[in-house]
């Protein structure tokens, strides 16, 4: 069978190198993908992921059997929708049921119908009522702009002044443009954080592990938010217990209740969870795509084939005869972030990138290491050189996490371009456990 990924970030390298280790898989396309992808998958740079009248014609001039598509933007701008109409099997939520997460507002409102345990939230299309109602409430709080601002529309605020500060940036400045034109102020939770992640054919459903990122840029979780520095997998502190209460406190009933209301689910569901003392999860945000970097962790450590559920999930046929999909998480897996100088503000492009070898592998030989590529190109000499602000994510499997973050610490210490950045602390949460 052929495989088209759409996108060209280390969770879409990561998804296309899983997924061409399948039997059933003959070929995996990447549009654009990139050259650091170009070992596992061929790459079609002209087709970006915008493109629906150039991915539709590239799904039928391949005659592709499955469209995985990675990034949020071409989900929620209806990409699912116009390659299923076009007769393609295809991983991804539909337009409406992307709302889960390109509108804030949205998913809080459909959370409250269903029940699902979130923190208490106002929406607010008027900036001065939004003011005032901080300032009364007089606590800290979260404001979050509605719409999709890349990772960056959400400020934690300690006082009723900050919070002012960040409705205004938000709603009158626009900083993250018509995103802020309605914004949803929340509860400030506490608690320790995990990703979990459902894949669903809108009725049947499997999960996967666990996984945890690191979102801010600098060690100790200071500096700026970022796209993720670093990740890994599982999660220690989602155990079978707490699994078992976000499974049937959240999953079932927010893939139940998107069925109910005409618009089922189809592709993967992340949640991202806050876990509080007792154990009890709850929702801080849905994505409708895996995440990244938290997928190179979770690719390198599942053991198995996960083309049979990204399939099934995209033809209404996914098997979930065990909860697991037939998958296994032996181990642990860690990825650790190497970023351009400057990220996540402006940065520096075209910098030479050492210790790779010439298909963008870590040039020492070792099973255990894949060094993802998120923001590379190929230079004039062959080699790689930087292109974005994540450039790589050097990932490592081990069986326990200490192990998988020594030797992703070891390659990453083997790899050096102008400028480079890493956290030194990615997993280090799960080690003082
Ligand atoms: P989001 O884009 O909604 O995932 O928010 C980004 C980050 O902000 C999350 O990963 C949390 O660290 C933090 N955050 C968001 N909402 C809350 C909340 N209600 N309470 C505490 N932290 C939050
Ligand atoms: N790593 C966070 C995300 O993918 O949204």
């Amino acid at each position: 069978m052929k495989v088209l990924v759409v996108g060209s970030g280390g969770r879409e390298h990561a998804l296309a190198w899983k997924i061409a280790q399948s039997d059933r898989v003959t070929e995996v396309i990447a549009a654009p993908g990139s050259a650091g992808m170009e070992g596992v998958a061929r790459c079609v740079p002209a087709v970006s992921v915008g493109d629906q009248d150039a991915l539709t014609s590239l799904c039928q001039g391949e005659a592709v059997d499955l469209v995985v598509v990675g990034p949020e933007d071409p989900l929620a701008a209806g990409l699912a929708d116009r390659l299923r109409e076009a007769g393609f099997a295809v991983f991804g939520p539909s337009a409406a049921a992307a709302r889960l997460e390109g509108s804030k507002a949205f998913a809080k409102a459909f959370m409250e119908r269903h029940g699902v345990p979130t923190a208490a939230h106002r929406r607010f299309d008027d900036v001065e009522e939004a003011v005032a109602w901080v300032r009364e409430r007089g606590t800290r709080c979260v404001v979050k702009a509605d719409g999709l601002a890349a990772g960056k529309g959400v400020a934690m605020c300690e006082t009723p002044g900050e919070a002012q500060t960040a409705l205004r940036e938000m709603m009158q400045d626009r900083r993250f443009g018509d995103a802020g034109a309605s914004v949803v102020v929340e509860d400030w939770l506490e608690g320790e954080e995990a990703s979990y992640y459902a894949i669903t054919d809108g009725e049947n459903i499997v999960t996967l592990a666990a996984a945890q990122d690191h979102k801010r840029a600098l060690d100790g979780d200071r500096g700026e938010n970022t796209g993720g520095m670093g990740a890994y997998s599982p999660a220690p502190v989602f155990d079978a217990e707490v699994e078992r209460r976000a499974y049937e406190r959240i999953v079932v009933p927010t893939i139940r209740g998107m069925a109910e209301e005409g618009m089922p689910y189809v592709g993967v569901l992340y949640v991202g969870l806050m876990i509080d003392a007792a154990g009890d999860p709850y929702v801080i945000e849905f994505n409708v795509r895996f995440g990244d970097p938290e997928t190179q962790p979770l690719m390198l450590q599942a053991e198995g084939d996960v083309f049979p559920l990204l399939l099934g999930a995209a033809t209404g046929a996914l098997d979930a005869s065990s909860r697991d999909g037939g998958l296994a998480w032996p181990g642990a897996a860690v990825c650790v972030v190497m970023a351009s100088d400057g990220y996540p503000r402006d940065y520096p492009k075209g910098k030479a990138i050492d210790g790779l070898a010439g298909d963008g592998a870590l040039a020492r030989e070792d099973d255990s290491v894949v060094v993802f590529h998120a923001g590379t190109r190929r230079a004039e000499n062959g080699g790689f050189e930087t292109s974005g602000g994540r450039v790589l994510g050097v990932t490592a499997r081990g069986a326990s996490v200490q192990e998988a973050r020594d030797r992703a610490y070891k390659a990453v210490a083997e790899i050096s371009f102008d400028g480079a950045q890493h956290r030194g602390d990615i997993a280090a949460r799960a080690l003082d456990r």
